[in-house]
């Protein structure tokens, strides 16, 4: 039987075993799905593991995306360019990492056929995911990204991967086509993003990386405003179905039982 695992610290929340397991069984697919909780002493006896085929993959999620490189022989593209790997797999005795979640944000943008050709973003948020937005951005021929950050000099680092940013001061807003929230705020239940929203216009699209819970405060106050708002649900989904992809060479099926699944 084939092992996977996703790790990181905190990951009692994570959705994934739930999401892999079930579309293994429906590809009947001999193999099982769990998570791990690690501190970084773990990643070499992990990655040892994937070596030694006693594991067959690992999925890495928050704060070990960036940790994990200097563990693996070969990056693709995507995940040199972010920095940032959430999937690992084993090639011709190489232990290879990848980037799914530009795939993941890409896809659940072209899921709901919004055409997000030349339009303006504002992405609030600097940390870990935001590299693999812009990347995904850039694909989908946005004509401008600002980007704001409560620690500003967080923002001024991803300068040095993406040109053509522009940093914007935290509580600071512009008028933009679509705003993506990719801070953590709106995690816990009474967490506000203390924004002026009301100043943007309507007819505004809202898109909130966070899924659970499925409406933040973020995206309920746009909505009363009349925004469209998407969650990250769909992103989720996505970079899932990437990473299922390359580990069993099958594309699951994304439908109403697999978008419950999750709910
Ligand atoms: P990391 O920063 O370690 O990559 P993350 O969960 O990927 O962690 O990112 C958290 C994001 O939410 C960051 O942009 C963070 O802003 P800072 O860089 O200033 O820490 C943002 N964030 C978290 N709590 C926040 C708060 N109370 N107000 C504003 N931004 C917040």
């Amino acid at each position: 039987m084939k092992k996977y695992l996703v790790i990181g610290n905190p990951i009692e929340h994570s959705l994934s075993p739930k999401l892999h397991n079930f579309w293994m069984k429906k590809n009947n697919i001999d193999g099982i799905y769990e998570k791990k909780e690690i501190n970084n002493s773990e990643f070499q006896n992990l990655i040892l593991q994937i070596r030694e085929k006693k594991l067959s993959g690992i999925n890495v999620t928050v704060p070990f995306k960036n940790e994990i490189i200097s563990y693996l022989d070969v990056l693709s593209n995507e995940a040199k360019k972010t920095q940032s790997v959430n999937t690992i797999y084993l090639k011709e005795n190489k232990i290879f990492g990848h980037n799914t979640d530009i795939d993941g944000f890409e896809l659940s943008i072209k899921h709901i056929n919004y055409d997000l050709n030349n339009k303006r973003v504002l992405i609030l948020g600097a940390g870990g995911v935001v590299p693999s937005i812009i990347e995904a951005l850039i694909r989908l021929k946005v004509s401008q990204i600002f980007v704001t950050n409560r620690t500003k000099e967080k923002a001024k680092k991803l300068e040095n991967i993406f040109k053509n940013l522009t940093i914007i001061d935290w509580g600071n807003t512009i008028d933009v086509d679509v705003i993506i929230n990719a801070t953590s705020l709106g995690l816990k239940k009474n967490d506000k993003i203390n924004l002026d929203l009301s100043n943007l216009g309507k007819n505004k699209f809202f898109y909130d990386v966070i899924y659970n819970p499925k409406q933040t405060d973020f995206l309920e106050s746009a909505k009363k405003l009349g925004n469209k708002t998407e969650n990250g649900k769909m992103m989720f989904i996505y970079q899932a179905l990437a990473a299922f992809k390359i580990w069993h060479q099958k594309e699951p099926i994304i439908d109403e039982e697999t978008i419950k699944l999750l709910d």
